[in-house]
């Protein structure tokens, strides 16, 4: 039975319950976040809490959690499971009220986090993907807890035999249903700016630092559809995936099929960094 936190209490996993009117049941009212666990360490603390700051402030709420508290609710969930590398979970909504859209008949916030093992599927030699309308919102920045789009578009991938969905504004890529994505093309790497259509990933940030560090040239930019059919290598990243290889879109090879030489390279210094501390 594992330990998760809930409102200033740790409780197995079974007896933490909510209040049906929590606006995050309700309304979707809330954001989140997920933090890998790696050789038992948390990984880019600073930066996973930043933007949790970074959430809550667009959705107008706070929280009186310093990163130290957040630290001592990490370690005691981490220590509960033998896992090396775990994923945190860390949900926060507005809390309970009347059904009712004024945010300032909320009660206290709900705050839930909980760590359960990464699911280590091997993706290393390449992963399907299809390419789609992007049909989220206007607010992909934020880390928010209202997933439908995605849950839609991860399912109409998985319709097509696929892992992922490539998204897409008028013709120009934004990033995964869940995950930030980069296109090699002549050897330079392109990912799309930080703007309100991406979420801004802990992982492609680190990414572009080791991209810089390495000597290798990469745009903030984003490309057309045919630009990416086109690339010599596709590659998407999250905290929990990591970097996987995009091999095939829609009916199109990607490259010559196969992961390519960058990633290989990259996806090196990556793990060389996360596991070591250096890159
Ligand atoms: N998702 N873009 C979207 C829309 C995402 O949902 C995610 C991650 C990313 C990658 O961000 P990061 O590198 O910080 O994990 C980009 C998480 C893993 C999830 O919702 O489960």
């Amino acid at each position: 039975m594992s330990l998760v936190y809930l409102n200033g209490e740790f409780k197995p996993l079974e007896s933490a319950t909510l209040n049906v009117l929590d606006r995050g049941f309700t309304f979707g009212d809330g954001v989140y976040e997920v933090i890998p666990v790696f050789n038992r360490k948390v990984f880019r603390f600073e930066q996973h809490m930043q933007r949790l700051t970074n959430s809550l402030e667009s959705i107008y709420m706070s929280l009186d959690i310093t990163n130290q508290q957040w630290q001592e609710i990490f370690t005691r969930l981490i220590d509960d499971s033998p896992d090396p590398h775990q994923s945190i979970y860390l949900q926060v909504t507005r809390g309970v009220s009347p059904r009712d859209h004024d945010i300032d008949l909320a009660d206290e916030p709900t705050v839930f986090a909980m760590s359960r093992p990464i699911q280590k599927k091997d993706l290393s030699a390449g992963i399907k993907a299809i390419s789609h309308e992007d049909i989220r919102w206007s607010h992909c920045d934020i880390k928010a807890i209202t997933l439908l789009p995605s849950v839609m578009l991860r399912h109409r991938a998985k319709l097509k035999g696929a892992k992922e969905a490539i998204l897409f504004r008028d013709n120009m890529l934004t990033e995964g249903a869940a995950s930030n994505v980069f296109i090699v093309k002549s050897n330079i790497v392109y990912t799309t700016p930080k703007n309100h259509h991406v979420l801004p990933g802990i992982t492609r940030d680190l990414l572009l630092e080791i991209l810089e560090r390495a000597g290798v040239e990469y745009q903030e930019q984003s490309v057309s559809l045919e630009f990416v059919k086109n690339a010599d290598e596709v590659w998407v990243s999250s905290s929990t995936w990591e970097i996987v290889p995009v091999t095939q879109l829609d009916e199109d090879t990607i490259g010559d099929g196969k992961p390519g030489a960058l990633y290989e390279k990259i996806n090196r210094l990556y793990l060389d960094y996360r596991d070591n501390g250096v890159s």
